[in-house]
């Protein structure tokens, strides 16, 4: 990645000059200097502009913007433009419009109106990227290809003949015959039994349950067929401007959940995400923490770009909250605390005509002296201040898994209840270790789980043999490992695994579960606690959701039990010593409450470190750590203020402060508090040296 400026944080977002005359472009670049922008992304939804008619390219105008934005220092994250064909394009190939379950074949007007197995696409698509691959790969001003944009976003699923024929295409490569194909979907259950391979269609529109194996090796070749088109656009690249490092912006947050980004990760260069506040969650800085802390996952730990997110309200929610005062800082250095060294909005300007123009920017329609201008301004001086903690990694000591599969199959039809829903019972243990300050990576079942103290896993229902071995494995060598319900019941495939529940870890844990006992809406099922009193505070607790009539085997500790409703007597948390570690269960949704005193249990006997543990409530504690130095993010979203104990230099307010002479974080601000280790400290990089200049 030669051209990457990994040295500094880069601060910006999506440019569009596109949309205005030549001349605002100067303002821009007065303006963007003044709020210390240096990263724009550039020509993301252009295509019309730059091939006007099929086979006629006009670049001149792209190359004048970025010779403008590299004069001004400002780097440029090229977009290959290929998001959104330009309306001649459906004219010219009608058969490239995305097919809906139902059958109907869309049309422009609005973007992303092509299906991802469309040949002609994948051709007009290529086509382009080599023309802007030509005219930029040696432009010193470009540091990063941006292919396409937040990929399956509105495309995600095409019904059409010509998907149908690549999934099958996708399915012999995965199965080889159609025997396995019919064992793998279980075809003998509803007469489903295929005997040719071109009656095997996508999950079209069909008058009762799917077949869920089908179903989710849908959800995966939707995933795989967008990650295919992607591909090609990246491999021209790298064949054409090599050096200049390739990504596309991920979608990791409450909104998406169409791709496995476990199986996009590993083929970017530089892992980017977008990322916009869920307003209607009780807490969104709690799921914007777990969106950053799975991206970071997905980056393998490396620094990461948080391509786009909002200054203030979008415009695609019920009801478009504005920002706080103080929240544009909050939010984004809640993203920088969990890893994000470039920090970009979209956008820079807000438009004033197409279906964005209420969408918030870093210079509204009302011009400079605005609130919303002068906080990115102060954003933008504060990311310079923090330069020195580029390339630092996020510590964490637990981690969460999290798994795309487990969550397309849970949330299908025809399961024991539709009111668990993954995502729920993941945001449930997430916001508890938030809640109790403990920083967590997110990350996939197959990815290394050696090392940590502490390993949440919440409702893995998909697991292969071979994921399931390495969570034992961490038990074994000294994790706290928490599995909860609906765990390890089915195999890759989606069929059941015999013998009791859960499954795959039914033995790791020490239970026997027999029957699934989901609880009617709004529903609480009481606990009582098991003979050790290990944890009494749980007798006041009650599960909701679901729960699960079995025994726990006689070396498992049972720490609550039910005492009331379908399950009464039966284990709601167990818990079994494994090797030098613990594996436990978790039978129920508990109660933030119920969760609380069970993760105060787990990071007491994991030793996670806290930092400050003695904060208030909605004040997040993430450090980042170099070699010797270390930057601890305070970020008070409680709205209360917080003193801080800590030695170092705050880069917000750039006061020294020491133990004996904390710092106070007024009611909703933050600090970055940059502090030396004493003695020379383990680096997380690997590099021992870290010279710190503060800007
Ligand atoms: C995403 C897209 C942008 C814009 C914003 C709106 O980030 O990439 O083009 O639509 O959403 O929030």
């Amino acid at each position: 990645m030669s051209r990457w400026p990994g040295d500094r944080l880069l601060y910006g977002g999506d440019v569009n000059p596109e949309q205005w005359s030549p001349q605002t472009l100067d303002e821009d670049i007065e303006a963007m200097t003044a709020a210390g922008f240096t990263f724009a992304t550039v020509g993301v939804f252009a295509w019309a502009l730059l091939e006007p008619e099929p086979g006629r390219y006009e670049l001149d105008w792209l190359e004048r913007i970025v010779d403008r934005l590299h004069g001004a220092g400002i780097v440029v994250d090229l977009a290959t433009a290929t998001a959104s064909p330009p309306p001649w394009f459906t004219r010219v190939h009608p058969r490239a419009m995305p097919v809906d379950r139902q059958g109907l074949r869309l049309s422009h007007g609005s973007r992303q109106t092509w299906c991802p197995s469309s040949e002609e696409y994948r051709h007009r698509a290529l086509a382009l990227v080599e023309r802007l691959a030509a005219r930029f790969a040696d432009h010193p001003g470009v540091v990063l290809w941006h292919v396409g944009n937040e990929f399956g976003c509105h495309n995600l699923m095409c019904f059409c003949d010509r998907s149908a024929e690549h999934f099958r295409q996708w399915l012999a490569l995965r199965y080889g015959t159609l025997d396995t194909l019919n064992d793998a979907w279980g075809t003998t259950f509803w007469s489903q039994r295929y005997a040719d391979w071109a009656d095997v269609i996508p999950p079209r529109a069909t008058t009762a349950i799917p077949n869920p194996s089908a179903e989710l090796d849908w959800r995966r070749f939707c995933s795989d067929a967008h990650l295919e088109h992607y591909l090609a656009e990246r491999d021209l690249l790298r064949r054409m401007s090599p050096g200049t490092p390739v990504t596309t912006n991920f979608m990791v947050g409450f909104a998406f959940s169409g791709l496995d980004y476990h199986q996009w990760a590993p083929h970017q260069d530089v892992v980017s995400n977008d990322h916009y506040l869920g307003n209607h969650l009780p807490h969104p800085y709690t799921e914007l923490a777990l969106s950053a802390d799975l991206t970071r996952g997905l980056a393998g730990g490396e620094p990461w770009v948080l391509m786009e997110h909002s200054t203030s309200a979008v415009n695609w929610q019920p009801v478009n909250l504005a920002k706080e005062p103080g929240q544009l800082a909050r939010d984004a250095l809640s993203h920088v605390a969990r890893g994000a060294d470039v920090v970009g909005y979209f956008q820079w300007r807000a438009s004033v005509a197409g279906a964005e123009k209420y969408h918030s920017a870093m210079l509204p329609h009302a011009g400079t002296q605005t609130r919303v201008y002068a906080e990115a301004a102060d954003l933008g001086a504060l990311l310079r201040r923090c330069a020195p903690l580029a390339g630092s990694r996020t510590l964490a000591d637990a981690a969460l898994v999290y798994d795309w599969p487990s969550r397309w199959s849970t949330d299908a039809e025809a399961t024991p209840t539709q009111e668990h829903r993954y995502i729920e019972e993941v945001r449930a243990w997430y916001d508890a270790l938030w809640r109790a300050g403990v920083t967590c990576d997110v990350i996939g079942s197959e990815q290394d789980l050696s090392g940590y103290r502490l390993l949440i896993v919440p409702s893995l229902h998909v697991v292969g043999d071979d994921a399931a071995a390495a969570i034992r494995a961490a038990a074994e060598s000294g994790a706290q490992v928490v599995i909860t319900y609906f765990s390890g019941t089915v195999d890759v495939r989606d069929h059941i695994r015999l013998g009791p529940y859960p499954g795959a870890f039914a033995e790791l844990v020490g239970v026997a579960m027999e029957e699934f006992a989901p609880l009617p809406p709004g529903a609480l099922a009481a606990m009582s606690v098991g003979p050790e009193r290990r944890l009494p505070d749980l007798e006041r607790e009650h599960g909701s959701v679901w729960t699960e009539r079995g025994r726990a085997h006689q070396d498992t500790e049972v720490v609550a039990q039910f005492s009331e409703g379908p399950s009464a007597g039966s284990p709601a948390v167990t818990r079994r010593g494994v090797g030098t570690g613990s594996a436990w269960y978790v039978a129920t949704r508990l109660s933030p409450s119920g969760l609380d005193t069970l993760v105060a249990e787990l990071v007491r006997e994991a030793g996670v470190e806290v930092p400050l543990p003695s904060r208030p409530a909605g004040v997040d504690v993430v450090r980042r750590r170099r070699g010797r130095h270390t930057w601890t993010f305070v970020i008070d979203h409680g709205g209360r203020g917080v003193e801080v104990p800590l030695t170092g230099t705050d880069l917000v307010s750039q006061q020294d402060c020491a133990v004996d002479d904390p710092l106070l974080v007024p009611a909703g601000g933050v600090a970055v508090i940059q502090s030396v280790v004493d003695g020379v400290g383990t680096s997380a990089t690997g590099s021992e040296s870290s010279q710190v200049d503060i800007a």
